[in-house]
């Protein structure tokens, strides 16, 4: 079977999943990255005492910040289908004051082993542009959520990448070139809104944010350089253009020049009364 090319479809069948944990531990701390999912946490919003779900929880970085919203009379429960993310998460957060606050389960997101209206709010934060079909994943998300709670998911948007470089032509080929063969839906962030109504979700409201890098940081480092080796992977660009393109960026950062950012999209429904009667 040949492998999907988004290795966020199956962590654990990757060469270094550890890598993997390591990377969102290090986009997690990443000033703009705090502040955007932060800010889609108030946004929900969520409050203490809740009891919340995130669908896709990687290595616990969103889990960790709601058992701080949810205070030491909510539960937090990270949900994810790689067991060797939900073994780093565990880890991961014993360091965590309110630790005890949070429980770790290998799960689909399409399946969720769940009792229905279970939550007060499911959440799934950069997660379903790597599923293969985000509208049963939201659906789940919508039966374990009570009526009357939340449903909130959190996306980037592949189409919105700008990055400053003197080849224009060349840029374009590579990111656009890796993100329509890597995501079923590079668009995903955009199409948010439309797909919780899709599910009968209610309310549903957009908030959208920014992610902005000028000094080339580890986390856009990171993400520029595998965008470069996914080019050449995937036959868009040969060996010596990508390494060509990544010395443009890194010459603009020299120069003080170099400006990173792209769209994230957060959307948020409220699941009607009626919704648990119908089914
Ligand atoms: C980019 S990571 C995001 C992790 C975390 N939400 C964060 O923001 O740090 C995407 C996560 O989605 C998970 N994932 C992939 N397919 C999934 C599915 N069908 N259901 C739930 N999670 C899934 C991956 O295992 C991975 O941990």
């Amino acid at each position: 079977m040949i492998a999907h090319p988004d290795p966020w479809r199956n962590i654990d069948g990757q060469a270094k999943p550890a890598q993997m944990a390591q990377s969102l531990e290090v986009r997690g701390r990443t000033p703009s990255q705090v502040r955007l999912r932060r800010r889609f946490l108030r946004f929900v919003p969520v409050r203490a005492g809740q009891r919340v779900l995130e669908v896709g929880c990687g290595s616990g970085v969103v889990v960790r910040d709601l058992a701080t919203l949810v205070g030491p009379r909510g539960e937090v429960v990270g949900v994810d289908p790689s067991r060797s993310m939900v073994d780093a998460a565990r880890a991961l957060a014993r360091a965590h004051a309110l630790r005890g606050r949070m429980r770790w389960r290998v799960a689909s997101g399409a399946s969720l082993p769940f009792a229905s209206g279970r939550f007060d709010a499911a959440l799934a934060i950069t997660v379903l542009l790597h599923v293969a079909d985000p509208e049963a994943v939201v659906r789940e998300m919508a039966r374990v959520t009570r009526p009357g709670g939340r449903v909130g998911v959190q996306d980037q948007d592949f189409g919105t990448v700008v990055v400053t470089h003197p080849d224009r032509t060349l840029t374009e080929r590579i990111l656009w070139g890796v993100a329509s063969h890597m995501y079923e839906e590079p668009h995903s962030g955009r199409r948010l809104p439309a797909l919780l109504r899709t599910v009968g979700l209610e309310d549903v409201r957009l908030l959208t944010d920014v992610f902005q890098d000028t000094t080339l940081e580890p986390f856009a480092k990171t993400f520029l350089e595998r965008r470069a080796a996914n080019a050449v992977t995937f036959g868009i660009v040969d060996a010596p253009a990508a390494q060509r393109w990544l010395d443009g960026l890194t010459g603009l950062v020299a120069r003080g020049d170099f400006v990173l950012t792209f769209n994230y999209y957060g959307a948020v429904g409220v699941k009607p009364a009626a919704a648990s009667r119908r089914r």
